[in-house]
This record gives structure tokens, sequence and C-alpha cells, in this order.
């Protein structure tokens, strides 16, 4: 281990789950470049140039530090992209969160992931390393590019072979929508530690290729996934296929109540600065470039009425209504222009419904 990583900050069995250890943190999903190896289809992102420098990273890191002390919170970084290996000062900005005794993560297309590479990553511990695949390889190659399956299959080989908890993400589409179980296949096949997946988020008239999923066949999906989960559960109870993220809790009992973090514990900042309550909303509510995140994210109206929403009337009635609180708020935005209401794709009937 490099000397100046701070041994409290290496993760207990319990604390390295991946998804127990953003329970009860502020997380701080950090996209350090927008430059990227790949062109995925369904990318949110429009530009493939901005990053920030060595001394912009740092500033931003000084600015969550204080700001996580002024508040008495316990942060939790995802570093993302763009491809985050993609950028020059990764491994610098890793190091520095870990000797700061910060707990960060990963969230790679594994493409970039050498035998070099995982060695390195595996001395920074983080908490997991987070790869995404989208389907078998041939359904992933098309969304992705030709080898980019390889490449990560690859990447999350070498990420085990290091010791590093591995989390496979998959993004649920139309045209990938029956893969779940293949990529539980190839996950399980590469020892990873859990697999989640979640929906497309794209606004609807910009969802020229339809590749948001209809509420048909997301509901389909959740029962599969739930099923998913029971068959893949382990002796010591976990299980490689989680469904927790929204709604997904409706076909897995013991999964836990989703609760959407926008405007709670979770902030975005990107490569050009931009503050964001969740990547995948529509809202700016600052820049870094500007000030202290605590002003930014008290003064933001947007902030405060993700924080301050109550349950939509159309969810009234409904048993999960005060932890759900109306679903995922990304998907809503996207399909009806509105942060507020019930989640579309939800099939839980409220009392307005009766
Ligand atoms: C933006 S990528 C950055 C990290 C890395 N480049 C990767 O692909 O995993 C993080 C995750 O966001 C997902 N993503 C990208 N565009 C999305 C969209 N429009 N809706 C939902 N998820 C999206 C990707 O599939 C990926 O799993
Ligand atoms: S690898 Fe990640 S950042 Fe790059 S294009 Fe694909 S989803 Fe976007
Ligand atoms: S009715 Fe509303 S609160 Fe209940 S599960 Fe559906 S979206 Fe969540």
């Amino acid at each position: 281990m490099s000397e100046n990583i701070n041994p409290a900050a290496v993760p207990t069995a319990q604390e390295a789950d991946p998804v127990k250890v953003l329970a009860g943190r502020h997380v701080l999903q950090w996209h350090i470049t927008h430059r990227c190896n790949l062109r995925c289809k369904h990318c949110y992102q429009d530009d493939f140039q901005v990053e920030m420098n060595h001394d912009e990273l740092f500033a931003v890191l000084d600015k969550y530090e204080r700001f996580l002390n002024e508040r008495n919170l316990k942060g939790h970084i995802n570093l993302t992209g763009g491809e985050p290996l993609a950028s020059p000062h990764f491994y610098e900005l890793a190091e520095e969160i870990t000797r700061r005794g910060m707990t960060f993560s990963i969230l790679t297309n594994g493409t970039m992931i050498t035998e070099e590479n995982a060695a390195r990553i595996a001395l920074l511990q983080p908490r997991f390393v987070q790869v995404s695949l989208d389907g078998g390889p041939d359904v992933h190659d098309a969304i992705r590019g030709a080898g980019a399956s390889a490449a990560a299959y690859r990447g999350i080989d070498w990420m085990k072979e290091f010791g590093v908890r591995v989390l496979v993400s998959f993004t649920a589409q139309r045209n990938n929508r029956f893969e779940l179980a293949e990529v539980a296949r190839i996950a399980a096949k590469h020892k990873v530690d859990k697999l989640w997946w979640d929906r497309v988020i794209i606004p609807i008239d910009l969802d020229k290729d339809h590749l948001m999923l209809t509420p048909q066949q997301f509901r389909l999906l959740a029962w599969r996934s739930g099923r998913l989960t029971g068959k893949t559960r382990r002796a010591d109870g976990t299980s490689l296929v989680t469904s927790v993220r929204g709604l997904q809790f409706l076909y897995c009992p013991d999964s836990g109540t989703y609760s959407c973090q926008a405007g709670r514990n979770l902030l975005i900042i990107k490569a050009d600065g931009d503050m964001m309550p969740c990547r995948r909303l529509p809202d700016i509510i600052g820049n870094i470039k500007d000030g202290e995140i605590g002003p930014i994210v008290d003064g933001s109206p947007v902030m405060k009425a993700l924080r301050e929403a109550g349950i939509p009337e159309a969810c009234s009635g409904c048993p999960h209504a005060q932890k759900c609180r109306g679903g995922s708020r990304c998907v809503t935005c996207a399909k009806t222009g509105s942060r507020f209401g019930k989640d579309p794709d939800c099939w839980i009937k409220g009392r307005a419904d009766a």
C-alpha cells in the first residue's frame, strides 16, 4: 500500500458492500472529465472535450471537504466521467481523496483497466469499481462500439485479480431489455460482486430512437429482476442481482424501498463546474468555480423544491409512499416535464386512480 494512504480509509467487509457503502452518506458524483474513448448510443453527454485541470480538481476537493466538515456529514465520492480513467490526473486525485480519509468509488466503462491500472487502483482502496455492461457481447458492442465488451471483461478480470470489489451497472433500454439475465450470467462468470440496473433517461422530445422503456416493458423487467435476485442469492444471504433502484423493490420485497436522493444527499459536479441535483435531471444549480458548495446548494430554488417536495397526490394511499415519495424524479421529468408527479412507470394504484 502507498505510504500516503490513510489506513482508516481501508474498507471493512461491511463498508465494502457497494450498496451499503452509500447508505447514510452524502454522495458527490464527480464527472472529472467529459473525455471518453467510447460514444455509447444512449449517453447523456453532449460534449466529449471538457475536463478539469489539476488545480481545478484539487480546488473542488477542498470545497467538498469544507462542505462536509461544515455540516458534519460523511461523504462518498463517485469518480466518473466521460471516462474517469481518461483523466491524466485520475490517480493523483484518487490518492489525495483516500489520503484525506474520504471514501470513493470509480464508475467506468472498464475498457481502460489494464493489469498495471488495476494494480494501481487496488492500492487506492476504492469501495468498489462500477463497470457498465449493457448486454451480452453483441448487444453491448452494438450500443458501445466493437470490442467494448471484450475489453470490459478483461478490465473486470484484472480488478478481481487484485481483490477489488466490482459492481456491474446495466442501463435498461428498449433494445437491451431482455439482456439482464445474460448480463447476470456473464457477471457471475467473471466473479462480479453485485449487479444493479437502472432505466435509461432521455427527455421524451429528444428520444428519437425510442430508447426509454414503456411502463409495461419496465414492469416486466422489474419482475424479472426480482426473480433474478432470488435466483442469484448466495449462501451468506447476499445476491448478485440487486433490485434496489427506483420502483424495483415492488417485485423484490427484501431489497428495501428506494428513495430518490435528488435535492437531498446527492450532488453532481460536471467537468465544466456545473452543479446539478441529479445528472439525469435538466437542472443546473450553479457553478463550483463561483463559490463554496453550501451557499450554492442552499440558495438554489430547485434544490429547495426537491428537498421539500411532498408525496404526489397520485401516490396517496400507497403503502410505500412515505419512503418512495413518487419513484424516480428523473424518469418523471423526462416523461412528463414535471419533477414532482408520480413516476409514470409505476403500476401501483393510488386513491386518485380508484
Ligand atoms: C456517464 S457513464 C460514465 C462512466 C463510464 N464512462 C461508463 O460508461 O460507465 C455512467 C453511467 O451512466 C449511464 N448513462 C449514460 N447515459 C445515460 C442515460 N441517458 N440514462 C441513464 N443512464 C445513462 C451509463 O450507461 C453508465 O452506466
Ligand atoms: S463510456 Fe460512459 S461516458 Fe463514454 S460514451 Fe459511454 S456512457 Fe458515455
Ligand atoms: S404509488 Fe407512488 S409512492 Fe407508491 S410505489 Fe408508486 S411511485 Fe412509489
